[in-house]
């Protein structure tokens, strides 16, 4: 690594996944972890907010200023995911409460304060459904003047998870993810194309899990209940999920994109929260004959080098 760390926020719904986000996040030397922001999803945000402290403090992180965001999405009702994350939304471990505590301020507030105050452009890694990150936009348009790039957890190019075609991020608060996507700065879609191809082996698992270090034990414990399976898999590999954004961001070359056309589907019915992302090579008959509609470009990620990124995060966490 070389030159200064790259100032990050992460906006998050911790949640199994965003704790292994979280866990590398504040141990890679080339990120300067600036506040953690919680939002409802995966849990509701004060299960959240809860979560992401722990996480921290087990990680041993700095003084980082974490706030409560947003309770539910714009238009949406909360619709946790607890069924994958457990009932305390990161994956029922049974950790001890927390001793920090959240920052008096709304996490509106956080980020407009620590994006304006970072030294130098922001790259933003909403790992979560983007509504902390939309009403900020709205409340407070001038930070965009401070972010370098964001690098998001969300949506699919071909299939969904929470429904056949949408990513529960988007799915979550699709309103919030259209806000997101015309924000007018570099966009990195870090969707599910990626995302589950990302899985640390079984036997690096097994390893974490048997560490004596209490930190990278949680960490495999969180590993192997993100395998579906895992409850009757003696030997569970574990997908690392968000934290394969934060990969993206330390290292954006493990990352195959194309600038593509994306927009989010708003409409009900059994496409909301679909990312229709445009990848024909010629103009169809809808631009030929209504003219071509204004759609942002953003950088969606196709591949990804799974070693690589399996391999800085096991490096990075497991550094003593
Ligand atoms: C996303 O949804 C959540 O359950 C995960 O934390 C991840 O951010 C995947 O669709
Ligand atoms: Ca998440």
């Amino acid at each position: 690594m070389t030159g200064q760390p790259i100032p990050v926020i992460i906006d998050c719904d911790t949640g199994i996944d965003d704790a292994l986000a979280l866990l590398f996040a504040v141990r890679h030397p080339g990120l300067d972890v600036r506040a953690v922001t919680c939002v409802a999803g995966n849990t509701d945000v004060d299960g959240v907010v809860r979560n992401t402290l722990t996480v921290l403090e087990q990680a041993g992180a700095g003084d980082i200023p974490v706030a409560r965001g947003a309770e539910r999405p714009l238009i949406e009702p909360l619709r946790t995911a607890r069924h994958v994350h457990g009932q305390d939304g990161m994956g029922d471990l049974g950790l001890p409460a927390p001793t920090r505590r959240a920052a008096d301020v709304d996490a509106v507030t956080l980020l407009r304060r620590e994006i304006l105050a970072a030294p130098r452009p922001v790259t933003l890694i909403p790992t979560a459904p983007l509504t902390n990150i939309a009403l900020l936009l709205r409340t407070h348009p001038e930070v965009v003047r401070n972010i370098e790039r964001i690098v998001f957890m969300g949506g699919a190019v071909t299939t969904g998870n929470a429904t056949p075609v949408a990513e529960f991020n988007v799915w979550h608060d699709p309103e919030a993810a259209a806000v997101l996507l015309t924000a007018g700065v570099p966009i990195t879609m870090y969707g599910l194309d990626v995302f589950t191809r990302v899985v640390v082996p079984a036997a690096d698992v097994a390893r974490l899990r048997a560490s004596g270090e209490p930190r990278l034990r949680l960490a495999g414990e969180l590993l192997a209940h993100r395998d579906p399976a895992s409850a009757a898999d003696p030997a569970p590999t574990g997908g690392l999920g968000d934290a394969g954004a934060v990969c993206a961001v330390v290292d954006p070359d493990g990352l195959t994109t194309e600038p593509l056309p994306v927009e989010v589907a708003l409409a009900p019915g059994p496409t909301r929260g679909q990312t229709i992302v445009d990848r024909r090579a010629v103009p169809g008959e809808a631009e030929i004959h209504h003219g071509a509609r204004e759609r942002p470009l953003v950088d969606v990620a196709l591949g990804v080098d799974v070693e690589r990124y399996v391999s800085l995060w096991l490096t990075t966490v497991e550094k003593a």
